[in-house]
């Protein structure tokens, strides 16, 4: 059954290589380093006197990387040790996994993330309903949930409200209500089969995506909790910023988007304590500028040439000097500080609002 994976193509490389600006001799910490798409060309840009560190929680993306980012100091005949790094850990625990790496400051953080091509495609991983293997939807293949052991042990209304939150599933109850009779399930099909017969028949002609689409992506970002690693992984990743460092966001969904859209607010100072509290008790303070009020869409040449680009949405902000911005609210920030001193080649003017109307709905990528 086994698939040979897909190489996964980097997502708006061109735009986060220009928000993330890697000059030479300088540190990127590659949060997300996947088949090291990415990591190749930051390395390629901060150069042997300049360091990547890569993180993965899935091992196979790990050896992909390891081989791709050989054959660019091999390429350049640098000598060795290879000026860089890769790391097996969750980006949950950032500061942890660079720690024992010994990496106290960067230039720069990516996060590119969702899951990967290879984990898509990789038909007995689970994660795709366009063929039989067994629900398991695991990115690191240690961790002891799969999507099989959640559909078949919550109950119907945490079920329901998993596949209502992370999947904007809108038959999410009837679904909850459908696993639930048919247990115990232990196929991609079995799960797709249940959604497809909810769905009524006239929404299965008019929808352009498959009736099992959400529910397949919220039990993906369930199984690896995509959604709980984003504030701590983007606080530390401003902790290690040096002062003018950049950390770029790519989501490729609007749930995980707005995350780090409002953390992004809050590390550049926005208080998020209620209304009605008389006093901020939240901490806010401004530590970032925020680069890209909207977020930068790819170009329409990118989404046609690489389907999978097509939901993705890059953030990109700024770490303050601790000097100076005591006190400062984020407009006094953003006014104090210069222009990003690289241009994108597609500078945000394709922005989510302009193309995209009103709210915006997650953009699944089963
Ligand atoms: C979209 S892919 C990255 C692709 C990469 N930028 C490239 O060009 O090849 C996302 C990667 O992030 C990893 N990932 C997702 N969540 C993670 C987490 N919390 N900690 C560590 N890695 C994670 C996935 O295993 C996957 O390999």
């Amino acid at each position: 059954m086994s698939t040979p994976p897909e190489p996964h193509v980097p997502v708006m490389l061109a735009e986060t290589l220009a928000w993330l600006a890697p000059a030479p001799g300088k540190v990127i910490v590659d949060a997300t380093v996947g088949a090291g798409g990415h990591a190749a060309a930051l390395l390629s840009a901060v150069g042997p006197t300049g360091r990547v560190v890569g993180i993965d929680r899935d091992p196979e993306a790990l050896s992909l990387a390891e081989a791709r980012l050989r054959a660019v100091c091999d390429e350049r005949r640098w000598p060795s040790p290879y000026p860089f790094a890769l790391a097996r850990g969750d980006f949950r625990h950032l500061r942890a996994v660079l720690a024992q790496l010994g990496v106290e400051r960067a230039a720069g953080v990516l996060f590119d993330l969702g899951a990967s091509s290879m984990q898509l495609d990789r038909v007995e991983r689970g994660f795709t309903f366009r063929a039989d293997a067994p629900l398991d939807m695991r990115m690191d293949p240690d961790e002891p949930t799969t999507a099989a052991h959640l559909v078949n042990t919550l109950p119907e209304a945490e079920l329901a409200a998993l596949l209502r939150d992370y999947g904007e599933e809108r038959h999410a109850r009837a679904i909850a209500r459908a696993i639930v009779a048919r247990r115990p399930l232990r196929t991609t099909r079995q799960l797709m089969e249940i959604c497809a017969r909810v769905y009524p028949p006239r929404e299965r002609r008019e929808e352009k995506i498959h009736p099992a689409t959400r529910a397949f992506q919220a039990l993906r970002i369930a199984v690896n909790r995509e959604l709980e690693a984003l504030p701590p992984a983007l606080a530390d990743a401003v902790d290690l910023l040096a002062t003018g460092g950049r950390v770029v966001v790519l989501a490729y969904h609007s749930l995980e988007d707005r995350i780090v859209k409002r953390e992004f607010q809050y590390l550049a100072g926005r208080c998020r304590c209620p209304k009605e509290l008389p006093a901020c008790i939240c901490g806010a303070r401004p530590r970032l500028r925020i680069l890209t009020p909207k977020p930068v869409l790819p170009a329409p040449e990118e989404v046609r040439a690489n389907p999978r680009a097509r939901s993705a949405r890059l953030r990109a902000a700024e770490k303050l000097g601790d000097e100076g911005t005591e006190g400062q609210t984020e407009n006094q920030a953003r006014r104090m500080s210069a222009a990003p001193p690289t241009l994108p080649r597609h500078p945000p003017q394709r922005v989510l609002g302009r193309t995209h109307r009103g709210a915006h709905r997650a953009v699944p990528s089963a």
